[in-house]
C-alpha cells in the first residue's frame, strides 16, 4: 500500500519540476506522471534520477482511448489498495499557434485541457470517492488553470469568450487566421478549468476536494512549443529577464506552491478555492457564474457520452 501522487503532465515544464520536489518531499511514495508518449515520459523519468520513486504513464488527454487505459491503471492500484491516492494534479495543458481540431472535430485547445480532464476524472471518481469513505484516507484533485482565464490579470493574452460554451468546440467554424485566435482558445480553456472546478466541488464528498491553481506566468517552460520560432525565442530569452516586472513566476516558486497545495497540511480540508502560487484568491466574476459552470458540464457530458461511450 504506497501513498501515491499523481501528475498529469509530468514530463515537462511545471509538472516535472513538481514532480521531482514532490518525490524529494516524499521518498516513502510513488509518484506517477504522465507524458502524451512512453517516449517523452521515459525520457522525464531518465532525467528526474537519482529520484528512484517515479513511474511513467503515456496520457494523451485528445484520445479518450489513451484515457482510458490511464484511468484503468488508476482504478486497479486504488481498487486494490496498491495505491491510496493523496493527490491528483491535472496539469497537462497546451497551448497552441493556429486552429486544429481533433479527431472528433472539437478544437485541440478545449479538447486537451478541459475535456481530457473531464473525462479522466468522471471515470475515476467512484474509486476515489470510495477511498475516502475512510477518513485517514483523504484525496486533494488540483486542476491547473491560468490567470489568463480572468481579463482582470491583464496578461496580454485575450481575454475568455464565454456565453454559449458550445463556441469553444468552433464547431462548424472555417479555421483560424489570426495567432489570438489559438491564445484566445487558450484563455477559454483555462476558464473551463475554474468554471469545472467549482461545479464538481459541490459533487465531492467529505474528505475528497478539489481546488484551481494559477502558477502565473513561468517562463522556460514547453508551452510555447508550438507557436513560430520568433515567439519561442522571445519566450526562452527576453520573457525570463522581464517576467517579474510583468507579474511572472518561477519554475522553483510556481511548482514549491502547487507541491505545498498537493501535500501541505495548511491546505487539509480547502476545497472550491483557487490558490494564486501560495495564495487563495478570488478568480475571474464569469468563474462564479453558476449558468455558465451548467453550460460548461452538459456540453462536456454530451461530448463524452457521444464519442467516448
Ligand atoms: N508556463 C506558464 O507560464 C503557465 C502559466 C499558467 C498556466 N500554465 C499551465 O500549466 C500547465 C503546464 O504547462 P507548462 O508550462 O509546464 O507546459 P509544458 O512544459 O509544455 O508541459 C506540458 C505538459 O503537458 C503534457 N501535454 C501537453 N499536451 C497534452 C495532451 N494533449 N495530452 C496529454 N498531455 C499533454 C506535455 O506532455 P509531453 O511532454 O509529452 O508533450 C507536458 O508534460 C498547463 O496546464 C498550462 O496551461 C502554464
Amino acid at each position: 500500500m504506497a501513498k501515491t501522487f499523481i501528475i498529469t503532465g509530468g514530463s515537462n515544464g511545471i509538472g516535472k519540476e513538481t514532480a521531482r520536489i514532490i518525490a524529494s518531499r516524499h521518498p516513502e511514495a510513488k509518484v506517477i506522471i504522465t507524458g502524451r508518449s512512453k517516449e517523452t515520459v521515459n525520457k522525464a523519468c531518465l532525467n528526474l534520477q537519482p529520484l528512484k520513486n517515479i513511474e511513467g504513464y503515456a496520457l494523451e488527454l485528445t484520445d479518450f482511448a489513451s484515457i482510458k487505459q490511464f484511468a484503468d491503471v488508476i482504478n486497479t492500484n486504488v481498487a486494490s489498495g496498491n495505491w491510496v491516492l493523496a493527490s491528483i494534479v491535472h496539469n497537462a495543458g497546451m497551448q497552441l499557434s493556429s486552429f486544429e481540431r481533433t479527431a472528433i472535430g472539437i478544437e485541440k485547445t478545449f479538447h486537451a485541457n478541459h475535456i481530457g480532464t473531464f473525462y479522466l476524472n468522471k471515470l475515476i471518481l467512484d474509486a476515489l470517492k470510495k477511498q475516502v469513505e475512510d477518513p485517514s484516507t483523504p484525496c486533494r484533485m488540483i486542476i491547473v488553470s491560468s490567470d489568463t482565464h480572468d481579463p482582470k490579470a491583464k496578461t496580454g493574452v485575450p481575454p475568455p469568450v464565454f456565453e454559449d460554451p458550445r463556441e469553444l468546440t468552433y464547431i462548424g467554424r472555417e479555421g483560424f487566421s489570426k495567432m489570438t485566435d489559438s491564445l484566445l482558445a487558450y484563455s477559454s480553456s483555462k476558464l473551463c478549468n475554474v468554471l469545472y472546478t467549482y461545479k464538481l466541488a459541490q459533487q465531492l464528498p467529505a474528505g475528497l476536494t478539489v481546488n484551481a491553481f494559477n502558477p502565473s506566468l513561468v517562463p522556460g517552460t514547453g508551452l510555447t512549443r508550438e507557436h513560430n520560432i520568433f515567439i519561442r525565442g522571445i519566450a526562452s530569452t527576453i520573457l525570463p529577464l522581464i517576467s517579474s516586472s510583468l507579474g511572472g513566476s518561477t519554475l522553483a516558486r510556481s511548482c514549491g506552491g502547487l507541491a505545498d497545495l498537493m501535500d501541505s497540511p495548511t491546505y487539509d480540508g480547502v476545497t472550491a478555492k483557487y490558490v494564486d502560487i501560495t495564495q487563495i484568491k478570488s478568480s475571474s466574476d464569469w468563474s462564479y457564474d453558476e449558468h455558465r459552470q451548467n453550460l460548461l458540464w452538459d456540453l462536456s457530458e454530451e461530448i463524452v457520452t457521444k464519442h467516448a461511450g
